[in-house]
């Protein structure tokens, strides 16, 4: 089959012809890929040393048709529409069974032992699956752990994008910080992921929802997706607004951004009482600083918000239907749909700010 190869790290994605994918085994599942989205994270473990050695297939906004299932499958069939999603979890640990699945001890049990051939091969040499998944190939071998069921009905680039992205951002808003209707929420940089924790905010009915960003064309969209208010923090004091649309401040900040100072203003925006949700991580270097006093006093929390606390077949089909009903918005997230050997250039399309996501959906 065809498949994109990291070859080492910093060389970028090249389309490979002849890889070999193996059958699956025990709770593994073949997935004919329909559709694969390019999240940022992709191209970060594409360049630095995140965890998954080179040559490594990545992509892991995956959608597809199941064509095949190991003996020991429980819940998928041939010709199920499924999406996958990076978290690995074993199903039995404390956390698993409390249902922290992104907690879990053992990811590993979702993934082949020592020892065991390879799920890709190219000329008898292995090659690594970034995340478990490695979508951006034309099949994806995934343990069924890792993948949900959705309705025959959504698209296939709108149903990648619920794989990441989607449960992400509406998952920090809608699990982690769990927000109510009488809560007033601020997103901060409303690109791909952003986006969703407006998703999120609109289906909690949050009744103050505010988007912060740099780029007016990302403001713009952030309206149609449900922000009350709109700040673009470059032309303007974003707490100075955030204080004087709230009173008191928001009871939940989102930070997609990961700045330093942009996490630093987050902090100053929270309403006593309130949190501050960290997603984003542009600069893995920074350093939040908090004082003490001001966190006491104002009763404030600071979370790290990892995959939107999802628990995947549960919300990624939810967000399926939601998004069916037209009470979720997935379209407008698919700005440009690239074939599997354009995947550098895709990367670069998303440096444009009318750009939200590119998804691979040719895999000829
Ligand atoms: N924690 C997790 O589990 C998790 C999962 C997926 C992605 N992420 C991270 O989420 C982040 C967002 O991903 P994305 O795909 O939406 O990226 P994106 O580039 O599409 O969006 C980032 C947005 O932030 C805006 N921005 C940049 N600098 C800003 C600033 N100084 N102030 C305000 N806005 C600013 C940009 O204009 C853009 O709209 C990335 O860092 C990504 O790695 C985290
Ligand atoms: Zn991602
Ligand atoms: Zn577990």
């Amino acid at each position: 089959m065809k498949a994109s190869i990291v070859r080492s790290l910093g060389a970028g994605f090249e389309l490979a012809e002849h890889v070999d994918i193996a059958a699956p085994i025990g709770k593994e599942v073949l997935v004919e890929v329909k559709a694969s989205g390019l999240c940022h994270t992709d191209d970060l473990a594409a360049k630095y040393p995140l965890g998954w050695e080179p040559p490594a297939v990545f992509g892991h906004e995956v959608a597809g048709v199941v064509t095949a299932v190991g003996p020991d499958v429980v819940d998928l069939v041939v010709g199920d529409h499924v999406v996958g999603c990076l978290v690995q979890y074993c199903g039995t640990c404390s956390q698993c069974q409390a249902g922290n699945q992104v907690l879990c001890a053992h990811p590993e049990a979702t993934l082949r032992a020592d020892g065991q051939p390879p799920r890709l091969s190219e000329n008898g040499v292995a090659i690594g699956q970034g995340m478990g998944l490695g979508g951006f190939a034309q099949q994806a071998l995934i343990h069924e752990h890792q993948l949900a069921k959705v309705p025959d009905q959504i698209g296939w680039p709108q149903a990648a994008l619920l794989g990441c992205g989607v449960v992400t951002g509406a998952g920090a808003v809608l699990n982690t910080a769990d927000v109510q209707p009488s809560d007033a929420v601020v997103v901060i940089g409303v690109g791909g992921v952003g986006l969703n924790a407006l998703n999120g905010a609109v289906t909690a009915g949050a009744a103050t929802i505010i988007a912060i960003d740099i780029a007016d064309e990302k403001l713009d969209r952030a309206k149609r997706f449900g922000a009350t208010h709109v700040i673009n923090s470059a032309t303007s004091d974003p707490v100075e607004e955030v204080r004087r649309i709230t009173g008191v401040g928001a009871d939940a900040v989102f930070d997609f951004v990961g700045l330093k100072p942009v996490t630093q203003q987050a902090l100053q925006m929270v309403a006593p009482g309130g949190g501050l949700y960290l997603i984003g991580v542009l600069d893995p270097t920074s350093v939040l600083e908090i004082s003490a006093v001001e966190l006491l006093g104002g009763r404030l929390h600071v979370e790290g918000v990892y995959m939107g606390s999802t628990t995947a077949k549960r919300d990624i089909p939810l967000y399926a239907r939601l998004y069916l009903e037209g009470r979720f918005r997935l379209d407008e997230l698919v700005s440009r749909e690239i074939s599997l050997a354009q995947i550098e250039e895709g990367y670069a399309m998303l440096k444009d700010p009318t750009v939200a996501r590119v998804v691979v959906t040719d895999l000829s």
